[in-house]
């Protein structure tokens, strides 16, 4: 069987590689610069359609990991759909986001136009809802630690983060098992965190006082900004923070669990592991 994975340069798709890899199964890794690949590797740039096609011949299973230019994404997406049809992909997998037919999440649209168009090719699939990475959060540990503070816009919204790693194994459960045309999992962790419940967990084991300081979306995206962040990269997290203080990503339904039968890794555990390293 071969099986295809999109993205898998980046954090998730090298976690999918190694996770097949470990399942005795060689990814063909679709990307647009092979020498950065780990794994065999084709040529595949969504935004040059013509490399599509024959990167994805003799696929039998194709994750479309999503792309990461927020903004291109349907129309990137729509090449790799087309293109998966037209090498005859046996099954494509997409990566997408909590509960994207419904969310009021600022990323949840071109995730929703993604299965739209994956559902209308009429091919066998199945979507990965993701909610959030950990790895959102503890990427800016250091800088929460040196200040005692974690600045949002959440409010008390409750996020059912897991790390990459479970979101990975998710991915490799589903492409390696059988059973799952038609299924759409909201993938997340077994349980749920506030920002508050974050900064209790990193001020309880580091024994550094953090707190959580919920801001204005305005104000939080002028935070953002001053830390160097793109205008509109701010903007969209600062919306998206509105989102989970609507509850957009309080989303607990056991799928990632079940996929990887074991529980899904804690917050408790993360931030251990985070402060070790
Ligand atoms: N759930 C969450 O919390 C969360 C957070 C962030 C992102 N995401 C989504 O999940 C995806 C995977 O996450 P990640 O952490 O692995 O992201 P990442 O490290 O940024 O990886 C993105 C991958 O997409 C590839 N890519 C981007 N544009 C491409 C193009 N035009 N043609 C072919 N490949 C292209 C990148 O290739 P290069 O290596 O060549 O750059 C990279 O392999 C992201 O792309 C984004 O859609 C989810």
């Amino acid at each position: 069987m071969t099986i295809t994975v999109t993205g898998a340069t980046g954090h998730l798709g090298r976690l999918v590689v190694d996770g097949l890899q470990q399942h005795g199964i060689t990814a063909v890794a679709a990307v647009r610069d092979t020498t950065k690949a780990t794994t065999k590797s084709v040529h595949a740039d969504y935004d040059r359609p013509e490399t599509l096609v024959p990167a994805f011949e003799g696929t039998d299973k194709l994750l479309l990991i999503s792309g990461n230019e927020a903004g291109r994404r349907v129309e990137q997406h729509r090449a790799v759909v087309d293109a998966a049809v037209k090498a005859g992909v046996g099954h494509i997998v997409y990566t997408s986001i909590t509960s994207a037919d419904a969310s009021t999440n600022p990323l949840a649209p071109e995730h929703k136009a993604t299965e739209d168009l994956i559902v209308a090719s009429g091919l066998p699939y199945t979507f990965l809802r993701n909610n959030w990475y950990f790895e959102n959060y503890t990427g800016g540990l250091p800088a929460a630690l040196e200040h005692g503070v974690i600045l949002g816009a959440a409010g008390e919204g409750r996020v059912a983060a897991a790390t990459r790693e479970d979101f990975a194994a998710g991915a490799v459960a589903v492409l390696t098992g059988e059973g799952h045309a038609g299924k759409i999992y909201e993938v997340g962790g077994d349980s749920t965190m506030s920002l508050a419940d974050l900064a209790a967990e990193v001020t309880a084991q580091s024994g550094t006082k953090v707190a959580y300081q919920d801001l204005p979306a305005d104000d939080y995206a002028q935070a953002l900004i001053g830390f160097g962040l793109p205008e509109g990269f701010a903007r969209l997290l600062a919306a998206a923070d509105v989102s989970i203080a609507q509850g957009s990503l309080d989303v607990v339904t056991g799928d990632l669990s079940r996929l990887i039968g074991r529980p899904t890794t804690t917050l408790a555990e993360v931030i251990a592991r985070a402060l070790k390293q």
